[in-house]
C-alpha cells in the first residue's frame, strides 16, 4: 500500500465538505467577494470613461494576482445573461505600488462582455486570470518605434509608464492613429508622459481629417524606422499592411505584434466535414478539416465559452472524448482517446466525441 502523503489526506473523501474547495469558495466569498482560495477575484474600484465608447476599469485583484509585466493582458470573466464569459484585455498602466490594475475597454455595440462590463459599478467583482504574453520590451537598448491604431495603445501606454520611471529613459517614438482627438484614447496618460519626459515624441495621425496612415507617411513621421525595435498593435487591416511593408523592407525581425483579433480562418473548398458529437452520441454541429471547433460550433448556433480566440487564455478548453484533431497551435495531431483541448486551435481530422 501506498503511503499516504499530506495532499492525498487532504483529498481523501472521508474529509468532505472539509477538502471542497468550491465549498470553501463559496463560504469565503459569502464573507467577501473577492476571497478564493482558487481564483483571482477583483473589485472595481472606479470606472472612468476614456472617450465615447471606451472606458477604464481600476481594479484591485486579491492576493493571488501574481502581477504582471508592462504589455501583458489577462482574460476578465464575469457573469453575462447568466453564463460566464471572459475577453483578454491588455492591462493599460504600469504596475503600481498599490496594486492597483487598469483595463481601458472598447466597448463594442454588440460585443457580449463589453456591454456587461458598461454596466459594472464601484464595488462589483470580477473574475481575472494571470497575466500572460509575450509583447513587454524590458531593457530597450535601441530605438523604439510605437505603432498604434484605436484601442491598441493600451499596452504601449502601460510599457511608456514603466520606461518614464527609468534613470536612462530610451529613445521612443510613437505613432498613433485614431479618427481625431475626441477618440484619442489614454491621451491625458501621455500628456502627463510627456511632462515628465519631453524627449518622447508622440505623433498623432487624425484619419478623419488627415486620411489612413500609408506607407509614405510612415517614413516621413519615422525617416529611422529601420533603426528601431518596433512594436504594433491595432486593428487587423492595420497591423497587415505594416507586417507587409516591413517584410517588404526585410526587417520582420524587429517587429513585434500584439494582435487583438483572431484571424478569420481560410478553409480550402474541398475540405473534409466531419461530425461533432454530444458524449451520448447526438451531433452537435458538423467542422471542416482546417476550421477551429470554436468556429464551427458557433456556425452551428452554440456559443461555446471562449476568450481570445487565439490559444492563450485556455478558457474555451473542453474534454474530447474520442476522435483527433490537429493544433493550429503547436501545429501537431491530438492522440485519438480522452484528453483536454482548445476549441478555439483544434480543427478536426476525424469525427470528434466532446464534452461540451
Ligand atoms: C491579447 C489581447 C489583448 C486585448 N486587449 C484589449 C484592450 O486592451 N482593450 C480592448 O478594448 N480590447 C482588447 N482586446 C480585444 C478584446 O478582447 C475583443 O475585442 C473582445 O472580443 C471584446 O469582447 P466583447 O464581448 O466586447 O465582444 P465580442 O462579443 O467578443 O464580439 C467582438 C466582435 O466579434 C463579433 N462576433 C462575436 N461573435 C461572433 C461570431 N460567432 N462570429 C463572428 N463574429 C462574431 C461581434 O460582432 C463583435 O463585433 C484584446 C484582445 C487580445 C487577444
Ligand atoms: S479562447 Fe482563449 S484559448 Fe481558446
Amino acid at each position: 500500500m501506498l503511503p499516504m502523503t499530506p495532499s492525498l489526506f487532504w483529498r481523501s473523501p472521508w474529509l468532505k465538505p472539509l477538502n471542497d474547495v468550491t465549498a470553501w469558495n463559496s463560504l469565503l466569498q459569502g464573507a467577501n467577494a473577492t476571497w478564493s482560495l482558487t481564483e483571482v477575484r477583483a473589485r472595481v474600484l472606479r470606472t472612468v470613461q476614456e472617450c465615447r465608447d471606451v472606458v477604464s476599469l481600476y481594479l484591485k485583484p486579491n492576493r493571488l494576482f501574481k502581477g504582471f509585466s508592462p504589455g501583458q493582458h489577462l482574460a476578465l470573466t464575469l457573469p453575462c445573461n447568466g453564463v460566464l464569459q471572459s475577453r483578454s484585455f491588455s492591462l493599460s498602466q504600469a504596475p503600481d505600488a498599490g496594486g492597483v490594475l487598469r483595463l481601458t475597454i472598447k466597448l463594442k455595440a454588440d460585443g457580449v462582455v463589453s456591454q456587461a462590463i458598461a454596466k459594472l459599478k464601484r464595488g462589483a467583482v470580477v473574475i481575472l486570470s494571470q497575466a500572460a504574453g509575450e509583447f513587454t520590451h524590458a531593457a530597450p537598448e535601441r530605438g523604439i518605434l510605437l505603432l498604434s491604431a484605436g484601442s491598441g495603445i493600451t499596452p504601449m501606454v502601460a510599457m511608456l509608464q514603466d520606461w518614464a520611471k527609468r534613470d536612462a529613459r530610451p529613445d521612443v517614438l510613437m505613432i498613433h492613429s485614431c479618427r481625431d482627438e475626441a477618440e484619442w484614447i489614454l491621451r491625458e496618460d501621455l500628456r502627463t508622459l510627456v511632462h515628465q519626459w519631453p524627449q518622447l515624441k508622440i505623433r498623432p495621425v487624425f484619419t478623419g481629417a488627415e486620411g489612413r496612415l500609408d506607407a509614405e507617411r510612415l517614413q516621413a513621421l519615422a525617416p529611422d524606422f529601420a533603426l528601431r525595435d518596433t512594436l504594433l498593435c491595432g486593428p487587423q487591416d492595420f497591423m497587415d499592411w505594416i507586417a507587409a511593408f516591413y517584410r517588404t523592407h526585410g526587417l520582420s525581425r524587429q517587429l513585434k505584434q500584439e494582435h487583438f483579433q483572431a484571424r478569420r480562418t481560410e478553409i480550402r473548398p474541398d475540405a473534409e466535414r466531419f461530425a461533432v458529437h454530444a458524449p451520448d452520441g447526438s451531433t452537435l454541429f458538423h467542422a471542416l478539416n482546417g476550421q477551429p471547433l470554436l468556429e464551427a460550433a458557433e456556425a452551428g448556433g452554440l456559443s461555446p465559452v471562449h476568450g481570445c480566440r487565439r490559444g492563450i487564455c485556455k478558457t474555451c478548453t473542453c474534454r474530447k472524448l474520442g476522435g483527433t484533431v490537429h493544433n493550429r497551435l503547436t501545429d501537431t495531431l491530438s492522440g485519438s482517446g480522452e484528453e483536454w483541448i482548445q476549441l478555439c486551435v483544434s480543427t478536426p481530422v476525424s469525427d470528434i466525441h466532446l464534452e461540451l
